[in-house]
Parts: C-alpha cells; structure tokens; sequence
C-alpha cells in the first residue's frame, strides 16, 4: 500500500471493476491497482473484458479486505480499486477547443448533483463526444462524479471553465421555450448547453446562445432530468452525424 500512499493525494480513485475496466481500454496511466480477491477480479475479466485481462494481471495486488476497504468510500461489489493519472488539463482544453471539431461538446451551466455529471460523462463518451464542461462549482472530477461516470473520463475530454472561456462554435442551449428540437439538424462542432437541476439556464449562458431548443414534453410536465435531456439530445445529434461510433 506504500505506492497507493504516495500517489492517492494527486490521482483520480477508480472506485470498482467497471471503472478500472473503462480506464485502461482508454488509455489513463493506472500505477497501481488493489484487490480484496484477485482471483475473482480476474474471473470477471475473463467474462467482461479480456481485451484488459493481461494488463490487469500484471497490475492487481491482492490486499486483506481491511486494506481494501480504507481505500475507498464505501466497499464496492467487485472489491477493486485503483489510482489513476488525471489528463494534463491543457490537452483536454486543446480537444474542447480544437477547430472543426467531428463531435459536440457538452455544456452543463452550473450542475448541481454529482450524479447527473457522472451521467453525463458516461453519455459524453458513449456518444463520441468531444467532451463535457462544466460551469460553477461542481467539480466535475470529484469521486463521486467519477464513480458515476464508471471510469469514462478518460474517454472525453472533462474541464470545469466560466462562460467566458467556453470554446467557440454555435451554442445550441436546451430550455423548454426553445424551437422544437425536431426541426434541427445540430452540427458536429456545436456546444450543447444544459442548465442546472434547480434553476435552468443562467443569465449569462443565455445571452451567449446562438439557439434555444427544446425537447418534445406534453403540456403540464415542467422539465425532465438533466441527464436524459443531454441523452436526448446526443441522440439526435448521432441521427444526422457522420461519425458516431457504431454508426453506419
Ligand atoms: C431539470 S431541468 C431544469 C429545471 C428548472 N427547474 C428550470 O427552471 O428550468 C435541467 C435542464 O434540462 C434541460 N431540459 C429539461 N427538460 C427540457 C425540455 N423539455 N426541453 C429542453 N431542455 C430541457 C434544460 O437544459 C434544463 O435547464
């Protein structure tokens, strides 16, 4: 546990089989990985990923379940965990802003709930795509934001940035007053702003907006969860794009 302690100040927790599994396909730097049961970690990379089967068996140290338990929140169902290198945010900011961007990036204005972002990370990189910013607060590499994320981080480009630093590219905000988003076609360099749980759209993400877009809602229904309005409308976005992943 000595390397654990060295490095669990500066790197990101990957809490569970899942997030390690997700990690490696995508290339973080994982220096060290611990096991409550190494060899029932192993059968589950038999059965889930042998793709990272190899790695993992030069990677997992099996330690006592107190060893393993002082590590993490809370004990997870696989019994792993591990540390891993946070990508240097000016490589993430030169994705979020590269011109001509093939994919969109997500916006969330001020979120609130760690457990949409973690959504939303996850949709982020299901989708291709380019990444996800956050305004606020929230950090959006909290391990909270991670676990729900289950490891996709490093599939996406991930920053927290204020408004004024957003990348450039048309900016398509979702509010339920908008044009119905139906009638869109969303261009792969779009940002696509979603407001917080609680209050919307900010002030400020607004008076940035090229376009306001709504997602079809009967009459009486207020709003949907924020993780599936961004699911929604990656959705969209993939029916028109050229280079969704498992696409056409
Ligand atoms: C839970 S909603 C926010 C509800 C908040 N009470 C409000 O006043 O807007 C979170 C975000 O999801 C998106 N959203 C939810 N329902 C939507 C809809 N029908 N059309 C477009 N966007 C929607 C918007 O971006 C919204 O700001």
């Amino acid at each position: 546990m000595a390397l654990w302690q060295r490095r669990v100040g500066t790197s990101v927790l990957l809490d569970g089989f899942h997030a390690l599994k997700h990690a490696l396909r995508f290339g973080a730097g994982v220096p060290v990985a611990v096991t409550a049961d190494r060899s029932a970690a192993l059968a589950l990379a038999d059965e889930l990923a042998p793709d990272v089967r190899r790695t993992l068996a030069g990677l997992l140290t099996e330690v006592g379940q107190a060893a393993y338990a002082s590590v993490v929140p809370r004990p997870h169902p696989t019994g792993v965990a591990a540390l891993a290198v946070r990508p240097a945010r000016e490589a993430s900011l030169r994705a979020l802003g590269k011109a001509g961007r093939d994919a969109p990036v997500v916006v969330l204005d001020q979120p609130r709930n760690l457990g949409n972002a973690g959504a939303v990370i996850r949709l982020a990189a299901g989708f291709g795509a380019t990444g996800v910013i956050t305004t606020g607060t929230l950090d959006p590499w909290h391990p909270t934001v991670v676990r729900g994320g289950a490891g996709l981080h490093f599939a996406t480009a991930v920053e927290r940035l204020d408004i004024a630093e957003l990348p450039s590219g048309p900016l398509f905000a979702l509010d339920p007053e908008g044009e119905d988003i139906r009638g869109l076609k969303l261009p792969d360099d779009a940002l696509l702003a979603f407001g917080s749980e609680r209050s919307g759209l900010s002030r400020e993400l607004r008076a940035r907006a090229d376009h306001l877009v709504s997602l079809p809602m009967r009459p009486q229904v207020s709003s949907y969860n924020l993780a599936t309005s961004v699911a929604m409308t990656l959705y969209h976005w993939s029916l028109t794009a050229a280079g969704v992943p498992g696409g056409a």
